[in-house]
């Protein structure tokens, strides 16, 4: 259950954000999480039905939220969501990246076409936004002082920090969107004062991605590590907070991994009393056999 947000209700007041795949998921409680902290919030999706019950809900929290339906893939789709952004708030201050796209499948049965979609959604869009926000996001005169630009903020994932199994497509995607973040911090950061940066989620409960991912139909025992419990959008959208606020001014081009550190998890071979013991047995065995070695002649 999440708690209560530790932030103060004004870190993002005055703030516009435009958040693409904001309509569900993770997307949807950034833009909760975003609004309930000060930010007026357009949400993008493809789907009417899903936008319009999001900014309701947006809505009755008091918070100022347009729905605008768009696809990612599409150049003329971006530019004219954030045209329409800016002719209803006045400004864009945020972007997120959140719209993706995934299904599991084996290189053996995704086509290239299927390869190609998720590279779309996920890599090609973030960049398409990224490239058609630049002209409302910087602001000022670059290298004047405190940060006078805007921010983006890209979803990414871990799978690609290894690899994962029937996530070839996604993992390519999202490695592609890590650099992205990188480059635009680099470039972005420096001619614009813009801060570039990630946050790589790890798996959340009640999200679309979950629920295709990991379907009550597939649960199993590896899905019973102890490290292997799920995070709540709450965490994603507190990360978020952070790097939007000027609590995050000096943070750029970093992916923030919010997993609970399961990327780094690996099963144990050995458990940590045999462990103790073998340890201080192979030690005492390695110190007899150094005395009996010959000594080198030098
Ligand atoms: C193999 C598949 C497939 C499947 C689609 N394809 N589903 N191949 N197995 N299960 C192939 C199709 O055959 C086709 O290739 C190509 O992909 C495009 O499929 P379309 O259905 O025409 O695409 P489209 O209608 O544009 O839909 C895109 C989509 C869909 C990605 C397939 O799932 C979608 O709209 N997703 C958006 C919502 C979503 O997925 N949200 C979850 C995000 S979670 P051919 O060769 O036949 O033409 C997330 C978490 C990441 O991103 C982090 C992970 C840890």
């Amino acid at each position: 259950m999440a708690i209560g947000s530790p932030f103060k209700a004004d870190i993002l007041k005055g703030k516009v954000a435009l958040i693409t795949g904001g309509g569900s998921g993770i997307g949807l409680e950034i833009s909760t999480q975003f609004g309930k902290h000060g930010a007026a919030v357009a949400i993008m999706g493809r789907r009417r039905q899903v936008l319009d019950a999001a900014v309701a809900a947006l809505r009755q929290e008091g918070i100022r939220a347009i729905g605008l339906e768009g696809d990612v893939r599409k150049r003329e789709d971006a530019a004219r969501v954030l045209e329409a952004t800016i002719k209803h708030f006045g400004r864009l201050d945020i972007l997120v990246n959140g719209a993706a796209g995934n299904f599991l499948a084996s290189p053996e049965d995704l086509s290239p076409n299927g390869f190609r979609t998720v590279i779309d959604i996920d890599s090609v869009g973030t960049y398409t936004m990224c490239y058609e926000a630049l002209k409302y996001l910087k602001k000022g005169e670059p290298g004047k002082g405190p940060s006078t630009g805007g921010l983006i903020l890209n979803i990414s994932a871990t799978l690609h920090y290894t690899a994962a199994w029937y996530q070839i497509h996604v993992s390519a995607a999202k490695a592609a969107v890590d650099s992205i973040t990188r480059s635009l911090a680099l470039e972005w950061g420096t001619d614009y004062d813009i801060r570039v940066n990630g946050i790589a989620p790890g798996p959340i409960e009640g999200t679309p991605g979950m629920r295709k991912l990991a379907p009550e139909e597939m649960k199993s025992a590896h899905y019973d590590r102890p490290l292997y419990r799920f995070g709540e959008k709450w965490d994603i959208a507190m990360a978020a907070l952070y790097l939007a606020s000027d609590a995050g001014k000096y943070v750029n081009g970093t992916t923030m991994v919010v997993d609970g550190g399961l990327w780094l998890s690996h099963p144990r071979h050995i458990s940590k009393e045999e462990v103790k013991e073998l340890s201080r047995q192979v030690e005492k065995k390695s110190r007899t056999s150094d005395v009996h070695q010959p000594s080198s002649k030098l």
